[in-house]
């Protein structure tokens, strides 16, 4: 067993509060500032989110993160790798990659974070701050991974968060991120989809919580379901192309508690932008990342670099 403390690193600032959560302690960090680059609501939208999809099975993490890390391999996380997981919500990414990591810094500005404590349980390796991409904290050349899942397109400034992330990464380290991608290679069809969702978004995200969390569950009951079934009997009936050119198949492999989860992740953000494929090469690049791999599999787009000079 590898000693962690040989690999982790001190704050680079005292925390303003440390808080016990159910399993550690949880280090609180400034989040505002004059000049800020967070969206306050939406934050405080996923510290609820976040409460209502806490308990995660194990099984369901192991499935999806072999899609998620289906371009990270043992050069890139293993036994020696001090990590960082920026926006790191419940966990679930972090939990899935503690057993192939040396330690894992898991940080997200959100009541989310004492979610994550609670997910993750008993494990040694991974410490746990209440912080933002505005203020990491910890002195830049730090990690050899850092990952940000899902986080950075729900900033209102993606390509300076992303910046601020890659910094924290050590020159030869690499950073992994997961962006919603603009359906950019999709028929007219889907992308009139898309406008209309974003409208819908826009009035669903400013709703009052209950009503909110109850109206994305029948989104994913009465919208998401019926097209995700209709994908899996045209896949039974052997129609797997068909199948596959609907709306939401990525879902078709999916737990219902997974379609759920994204309902509420898809109509309950007020703040949500998407990136082609170039762009989020563009972006990694002015980051300061080379060798840049997008994957070409499901979840669109997800993407890791490494950290030139
Ligand atoms: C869609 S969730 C993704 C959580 C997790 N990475 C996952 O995939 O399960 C987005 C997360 O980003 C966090 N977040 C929002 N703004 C942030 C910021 N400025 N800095 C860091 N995290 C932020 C939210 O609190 C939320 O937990």
């Amino acid at each position: 067993m590898i000693d962690t403390s040989s690999i982790t690193k001190n704050f680079n600032q005292i925390p303003l509060q440390t808080v016990k959560g159910n399993f550690k302690e949880i280090f609180c960090f400034n989040t505002e500032f004059e000049e800020e680059n967070i969206d306050h609501s939406v934050v405080e939208s996923f510290g609820e989110e976040w409460k209502k999809f806490a308990s995660f099975e194990d099984k369901e993490i192991d499935k999806l993160g072999k899609m998620y890390f289906d371009i990270i391999d043992e050069n890139i996380v293993n036994k020696n790798t001090y990590g960082i997981d920026i926006g790191c919500g419940t966990g679930r990414w972090t939990k899935y990659l503690l057993d192939k990591i040396g330690f894992m810094e898991a940080i997200d500005p959100s009541e989310a974070i004492y979610t994550a404590d609670k997910l993750i349980a008993e494990k040694e390796n991974v410490r746990f701050s209440r912080a933002s991409t505005d203020n990491i904290p910890f002195e830049d050349e730090t990690f050899d991974f850092g990952m940000s899942i899902g986080v950075l397109h729900h900033i209102p400034d993606t390509q300076k968060a992303m910046t601020n992330c890659v910094k924290k990464i050590k020159k030869g380290g690499y950073f992994y991120v997961y962006l919603y991608y603009n359906l950019e290679d999709r028929s007219a069809f889907f992308k009139f989809i898309l406008s209309l969702v974003s409208l819908i978004r826009k009035v669903v995200s400013s709703l009052p919580s209950v009503l909110k969390k109850f109206v994305c569950d029948l989104i994913a009951i009465f919208i998401y379901m019926p097209v995700i079934l209709l994908g899996r009997f045209s896949k039974f009936l052997g129609l797997k192309k068909f199948a596959l050119s609907l709306p939401l198949s990525f879902y078709q492999n999916q737990s219902f508690f997974v379609v759920r989860n994204d309902a509420l992740d898809r109509f309950g953000t007020s703040l949500e932008q998407r990136f082609s494929r170039s762009e989020i090469t563009e972006m990694m690049q002015k980051a300061g990342l080379s060798e840049v791999v997008i994957s070409p599999n499901e979840p669109y787009y997800h993407a890791v670099g490494k950290k030139i000079n």
